[in-house]
């Protein structure tokens, strides 16, 4: 009998994996798909604009080419290098679509608190900016603008595609208004108002949050149909509404609060209100989306004892609070929306 040959190579992939990681993230972080722009530049032109040692030049973007977020015409030092399409869609912070937020935190935060993750396997306890201070991390990330702005486009860059989704798939035309709770820059309500013209809504979250929402939704022409209410969802009731959404915000806590919060919820709808949660939800049999448990693995990280949970954990939890009918409707890539009905 042949022995099977077996492939070391996914291991390797994985275990070099934050090597490209890091290449990208510096990539954002030093702006490069926005400085090249529309251009198409030289080596030596690129890495001049964006001061760097003539030795890393050819090295930094060929990895890139490579990895194909830029793209090259020719070989050699006049070869010319230029933006992919969907580098120029994605990672140029002029681009609508720009997600770019959310690798500069990866960069700026996530990447050395991940370095502590053995740690957080055998204590249980969150490896951010909380292990240093006695804050809480939202108190820790909003106590200083241009940590709370960070965290701001960093949640955009995340959500935008999965928002977009959403305002597509569910319909929202039957219903007349919506809150979103945790709301951020304000980008759920501004997607779901842009598809669904008579759609008002409320955008809920922490006071500090209140200007930069403000300011988005002025910025999308949408504040006739969007406002901000401010408060603090462990404390306050949830303003009322037909849809009650959460980007990313079940995530975040534990059990007993993740509760509390299907419970506020399910208060402040009507009989046949939907409260929709969007994460990257993990399959039932815990086997099959990685992000949905990577990024369980990083509520550890950032909170201790938060973490993702199944279509199923939603379900039997908005049960047990009196929801009555549920659906999960896949969005893009990894994430999903959780529903159920009241
Ligand atoms: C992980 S972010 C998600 C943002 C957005 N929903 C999305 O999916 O992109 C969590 C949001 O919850 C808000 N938040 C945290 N604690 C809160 C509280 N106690 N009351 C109200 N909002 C809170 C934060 O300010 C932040 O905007």
């Amino acid at each position: 009998m042949q022995t099977p040959t077996l492939d070391h190579g996914p291991i390797l992939q994985t275990a070099f994996s934050f090597w490209s990681s890091k290449v990208l993230l510096t990539a954002v972080e030093f702006d490069l798909f926005t400085t090249l722009g529309t251009r198409r530049l030289t080596g030596t032109e690129l890495g001049a604009e964006l001061a760097l040692h003539p030795r890393a030049i050819s090295d930094f973007f060929d990895s890139l080419v490579a990895m194909k977020f830029l793209d090259r015409d020719g070989d050699g030092p006049t070869s010319i290098y230029f933006n992919t399409p969907a580098s120029a869609l994605f990672l140029d912070r002029t681009s609508p679509r720009y997600i770019g937020g959310m690798l500069i935190m990866l960069n700026d935060r996530l990447f050395k608190f991940w370095n502590d993750l053995p740690t957080a396997l055998r204590t249980g306890s969150p490896q951010n900016e909380v292990k240093h201070g006695q804050k809480g991390i939202f108190e820790e990330l909003y106590s200083e603008i241009p940590k709370l702005e960070q965290f701001m486009g960093a949640m955009a860059g995340l959500s935008r595609i999965n928002f977009e989704t959403l305002a597509h798939k569910f319909d929202f035309s039957k219903y007349k208004t919506l809150c979103d709770i945790g709301g951020a820059t304000g980008l759920l309500s501004i997607e779901a108002a842009k598809q669904h013209p008579t759609l008002k809504c409320i955008s809920f979250d922490l006071p500090p949050v209140a200007p930069i929402a403000s300011r988005h939704i002025a910025a999308a022409g949408l504040a006739d149909r969007i406002t901000t209410a401010s408060g603090d969802f462990f404390k306050d009731p949830l303003p009322k509404a037909d849809v009650i959404t959460m980007g990313m915000i079940l995530h975040d806590w534990n059990l007993e609060k993740k509760m509390h919060l299907i419970r506020a919820a399910y208060d402040a709808l009507p009989p046949g209100g939907a409260l929709i949660a969007i994460e990257a939800l993990i399959d039932d049999q815990r086997r099959e989306n990685l992000m949905g448990l990577l990024m369980s693995l990083n509520m550890l990280i950032e909170f201790g004892d938060a973490f993702d949970y199944s279509g199923a954990d939603f379900r039997g939890w908005c049960a047990e609070v009196g929801f009555t009918r549920f659906e999960v409707i896949h969005l893009a890539g990894p994430s999903s929306a959780a529903i159920a009905y009241k």
